[in-house]
């Protein structure tokens, strides 16, 4: 089964998808990854600083002497196996001023469409970000709220009956940086997507005396400079397990070319048609397993009990029984960044990626 799921995916790298059972494989292939179909962005975001970061960490752990914890984030201290950046895909409201809101700079709806998330992945980390990037306004000081929405409300109903929650109120200084705010927990609860309503960003400009006395004019235009995004981390428990009991061997110097032994193969993403989508790395060393598992199984081979039978079973029915089969015994993971069906920017990292040891199987 290993051998033929190997197989599969060698063939559809060496020969790039033309044949239509061969694209059914490949889509099968992206179920797998949790991806709906290949994807194919169309207005591909930048990919924020940190999570070029990370990658870099992951993937420099593994050439240190340390293997990076691939549940872990170390960057945020949060358990988590997946971590992606959504664009806000809300809109502003104009404000108008009124009795309760004499002098609001900016009314802003945000909505981040986490749907992509899997039912198992637990948000262990929801940081909301936002920057102002001009100059116009540096130092000024600024009250700001945001609301969790509950429940939608008529148009014309008066913001007041708005069923909303408000999650910060603070005040803050313009300055070239960004503010982050803590929404883990109102993150999980959006994973029900009829409990993602969104939020509602106000900015006031900070009241010096009374707020009907502050110029409109304190604020004008500050949400064309507004960039908003969601960062999460998520753990997928089913990726996430507990490490299995390591078997170990003594390595004897065996070296005979035909006899079943990793080989390597480096699997560039442009040959298969991903470079599109797969942000980094370019590509990885996959490797495969090939060599016969001849007669006797001797313990290099990492045949199981299983196999040692087998062996002899073919020793006597030769015709009848095959020789048991060279695999994968040890596989481990790749991190990849990426953009998803949705244009968000997501790292994670995928299980049995690369063939670490082969055995008779
Ligand atoms: C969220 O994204 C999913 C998948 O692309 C889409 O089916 C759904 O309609 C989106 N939801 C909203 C509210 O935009
Ligand atoms: C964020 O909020 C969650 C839940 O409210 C809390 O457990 C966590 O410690 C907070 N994280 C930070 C960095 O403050
Ligand atoms: C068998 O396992 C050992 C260590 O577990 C490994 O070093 C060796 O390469 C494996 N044998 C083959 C044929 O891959």
């Amino acid at each position: 089964m290993l051998w033929l799921r190997a197989w599969s995916f060698l063939y559809v790298i060496v020969t790039v998808t033309l044949d239509p059972e061969l694209k059914k494989h490949e889509e099968m292939f992206f179920k797998s990854l949790g991806l709906s179909s290949k994807p194919s962005p169309v207005s591909p975001p930048p990919v924020p600083s940190v999570l070029w970061k990370i990658f870099n960490q992951m993937m420099g752990g593994s050439v240190a002497k340390k293997k990076p914890d691939l549940c872990f984030v170390e960057e945020f201290n949060v358990p988590g196996s997946v971590i992606r950046v959504f664009p806000d895909q809300g809109t502003f409201i104009l404000p108008v001023p009124d009795n309760f809101h004499p002098t609001l700079c900016l009314e802003k709806r945000l909505f981040f469409n986490i749907s992509v998330m899997e039912r198992e992945e637990r948000v262990t980390l929801g940081q909301l970000e936002l920057r102002f990037s001009q100059n116009t306004y540096y130092g000024k000081v600024f009250d700001l709220r945001l609301y969790r929405i509950l429940q939608m409300t008529l148009k014309g109903m008066g913001k007041n009956k708005m069923s909303r929650k408000l999650l910060v109120a603070q005040t803050f200084r313009l300055l070239h940086k960004s503010f982050y705010f803590n929404l883990t927990e109102t993150c999980q609860s959006w994973k029900d997507p009829l409990k993602n309503l969104g939020l509602v960003l106000e900015i006031y400009p900070k009241n010096q005396g009374s707020w009907k006395s502050a110029p409109m004019n304190d604020c004008k235009e500050i949400q064309t400079f507004l960039f908003t995004s969601l960062l999460t981390v998520t753990l997928n428990p089913l990726q996430c397990k507990k490490s299995r009991r390591k078997r170990s061997y003594s390595q004897i110097g065996f070296t005979a070319s035909n006899i079943c032994k990793k080989r390597r193969l480096y699997v560039e993403f442009k040959d298969v048609g991903w470079q599109n989508w797969v942000i980094a790395p370019r590509g990885y060393m996959a490797n495969y397993c090939y060599g016969e598992c001849p007669y006797p199984l001797t313990e290099i081979l990492n045949g199981s009990n299983h196999a040692i039978l087998q062996t002899l079973v073919h020793s006597i029915e030769p015709e009848d029984i095959p020789l048991p089969c060279c695999v994968p015994t040890k596989m481990s993971p790749v991190s990849m960044l990426f953009y998803d069906n949705n244009d968000n920017v997501v790292l994670r990292h995928y299980e049995n990626m690369a063939v670490d040891e082969c055995g008779c199987r």
